[in-house]
């Protein structure tokens, strides 16, 4: 059976912990797209390079998850032959046999826009930045700065901005427990497959 989820949305939206779950509750594989962009832009050297080159080692660095990684994984993505030389490896992915949850910025519009359940998770900017406050720690209006600097440079950029499908489903999860927003997220998963 192939069967995608696209779950897209804004930097520490809940996507990460919303697709673990639907991947786990459904037996679906999952990949982070985050994490590739993040390995480009902490690689160094030339960008497109470094996609066209990104290996298992690149992907299991301990040093993906910092701000700093987030801000270089920003400003690579928006280099169209960056993110080209990505597509095919997501795209497989998702095809995959026995279904896949890809989570990101572009999964429901630009990698599977034929993805069976789309979603977009999304939260308010000062939510965002204090769950991401909790996680990284440091000075707390320096973490706002940094979750709005790359919200807008994820829906500027030119080439597959930050935005929802136009069939996308909206969890907004400001206000919504984890296990509510994962239940909303699975609902629909669920529906789609009857
Ligand atoms: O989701 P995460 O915060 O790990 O993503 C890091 C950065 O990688 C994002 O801010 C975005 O610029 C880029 N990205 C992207 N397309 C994706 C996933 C991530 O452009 N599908």
């Amino acid at each position: 059976m192939m069967f995608t989820v696209a779950i897209d949305g804004p930097a520490a939206a809940g996507k990460g912990t919303i697709s673990r779950a639907v991947a786990a509750r459904f037996g679906f594989a999952h990949l982070d797209t985050g994490a590739l962009y993040r390995a480009v832009g902490v690689k160094g050297g030339d960008p497109v390079a470094a996609a066209r080159s990104l290996s298992p080692e690149d992907l299991a660095r301990d040093d993906l998850r910092t701000l700093e990684a987030g801000q270089a994984a920003s400003k690579v993505a928006v280099i169209p032959e960056v993110r080209q030389a990505l597509l095919e490896f997501q795209r497989e992915f998702a095809r995959r046999e026995g279904g896949a949850v890809l989570d990101g910025r572009d999964i429901g519009t630009v990698i599977c826009p034929a993805a069976e359940v789309k979603l977009f998770v999304t939260a308010s900017p000062e939510v965002r930045a204090h769950r991401r406050w909790l996680e990284v720690g440091g000075d707390a209006a320096q973490v706002l700065a940094e979750v709005k600097e790359r919200d807008e440079r994820d829906m500027n950029r030119a080439d597959a901005p930050l935005k929802p499908a136009a069939d996308a489903v909206v969890i907004d999860t400001s206000t919504l427990s984890v296990e509510a927003a994962v239940a909303a997220a699975c609902a629909e998963v669920a529906a789609r497959l009857r």
